[in-house]
């Protein structure tokens, strides 16, 4: 029996709320390179930015809107009149356009920001997405700061709100302070209480202001939210937002416990993220999941040689699945003698274990020092290491092109994860036979 799969909306909003976090402003050809990308990684709504918020920003997204023609475009718009038309403008020859209405609904926010009561704040979110839905079929309305809404007047807003026409209700943790359990009972009632929610898709959007915004999304869209808004990198006010990347490997990775579909191109992960680094000029926190540095790099030599034997005992997913280019074995002080023959093969050179071991007591040695030990190190360190003595012969031999060439990490193209049974990569890691069997744990050590 095939069971029909639930599709996940993936709407980006790194132009948008991304561009909004410090040292994050993209210029205009910057915003159409990223658009770009954001297309091909297969993204279904784009939210290209907030057209009254500046000249700059409108004409992003007209230019966003009239080149990149499959996803949804959106652009943002307070719940007035002239944030609505500008918007409009910005969007209107778009081959799928969408307007984004937002008016706060917290009482925090309608008493010190918008000085306004519940009452005609309840009157301005119908009006405004009415008027919305007068000029775009597709009309988003997000309550900012729902999660610190009282949930009764919540439900009201969303009724109101439907029946004027919202086709997506969008519902923000503004200031990232609600939690799992919580943000999922929230759309539970949501789902439950409010009139003709069948005809419209629930969305979440969350900030990271307590580091939950991932887990956050995934329990709405375990509650019931069809769309997830979030940026590549997890770029955004302040914290950030939900993470792109994360929220899709989480639910490809675990499909047991969140069996739904998106349109992601899993190999553009990486590349996006790249991009939009290099643009801002904002780097990528060396431990980010996914997309930082370190995501697949092994330093720890009994994870070394765990992942040379088998990817599967240290990585979840492979480097390939989200276009890194390779899983890195990083030489450093932590590292055992398994990574160390590895790269001294990639490098052309063969060792005894005797010779192996020489090397390895000055490359901890170096290690210690400098931390992470580069080939040009490595290769000087060979050098002076089995400088040959008198007439004494040298104890390594260069390899050949070919021969180097055929120890190449492990192989890229096993589907993953990898048959229980797959055998452990068999790289020519020189051990010798007396040493194997009870040496072998020292192999990472
Ligand atoms: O965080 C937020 O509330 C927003 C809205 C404009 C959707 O970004
Ligand atoms: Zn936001």
């Amino acid at each position: 029996m095939v069971t029909e799969q639930v599709r996940i909306t993936v709407f980006d909003t790194t132009l948008r709320d991304g561009e909004q976090s410090p040292g994050c402003s993209m210029n205009h050809q910057e915003k159409l390179r990223l658009a770009h990308q954001l297309d091909r990684l297969g993204a279904d709504v784009i939210e290209a930015g907030f057209p009254i918020a500046s000249d700059g920003d409108f004409e992003a997204v007209n230019a966003i809107a009239a080149v990149i023609r499959r996803p949804i475009i959106a652009g943002l718009a307070r719940a007035c009149r002239p944030d609505i038309e500008r918007a409009w403008e910005a969007l209107k020859d778009a081959a799928h356009p969408r307007i984004h209405v937002f008016l706060a609904t917290s009482d925090i926010h309608l008493k010190y920001k918008l000085r306004m009561s519940r009452e005609e704040c309840l009157a301005q979110a119908r009006e405004s997405v009415a008027f919305a839905k007068s000029l775009c079929d597709d009309v988003e309305f997000s309550p900012e700061d729902a999660t610190r809404t009282d949930p009764e007047f919540l439900c009201q807003v969303l009724d109101a709100v439907v029946e004027a026409g919202a086709t997506t209700l969008n519902i923000p943790d503004t200031v990232g302070y609600t939690v799992p359990n919580e943000f999922g009972d929230l759309i539970a009632t949501i789902r439950r209480r409010v009139k003709g929610i069948e005809n419209v898709t629930i969305s979440a959007h969350c900030h990271n202001d307590l580091g939950m915004a991932v887990a956050n999304t995934m329990a709405a869209i375990a509650a019931g939210a069809r769309q997830v808004e979030c940026t590549i990198n997890g770029i955004g006010e302040r914290a950030g937002n939900a993470s792109l990347e994360e929220i899709v490997m989480a639910m490809r990775v675990r499909h047991d416990r969140y069996p739904y579909e998106t349109g992601i191109v899993g190999e553009h992960l990486f590349p996006a993220s790249q991009m939009l680094s290099e643009i801002t000029g904002v780097p990528v926190q060396p431990n980010k999941a996914i997309t930082g540095r370190n995501a697949f790099a092994h330093e720890a030599g009994i994870h070394q040689d765990g992942v040379l034997k088998n990817p599967l005992t240290y990585e979840i997913m492979t480097p390939q699945s989200v276009g890194v280019p390779d899983s890195k074995l990083v030489l450093g002080k932590h590292s055992g003698r398994h990574a160390l023959a590895i790269r001294c093969e990639q490098l052309g050179y063969q060792f005894d274990r005797r010779a192996l071991d020489d090397i390895y007591r000055r490359f901890v040695r170096l290690a210690d020092k400098i931390k992470h030990v580069e080939d040009h190190h490595l290769l000087e360190l060979i050098r002076d290491t089995h400088k040959p003595a008198g007439s004494a012969t040298p104890l390594f031999e260069p390899l050949s092109n070919a021969a180097a060439a055929s120890t190449s990490s492990y192989e890229s193209s096993k589907p993953f994860p990898l048959a229980a049974e797959s055998s452990a990569i068999s790289l020519p890691v020189p051990v010798s036979a007396e040493h194997h069997d009870q040496e072998d744990y020292l192999w990472g050590v």
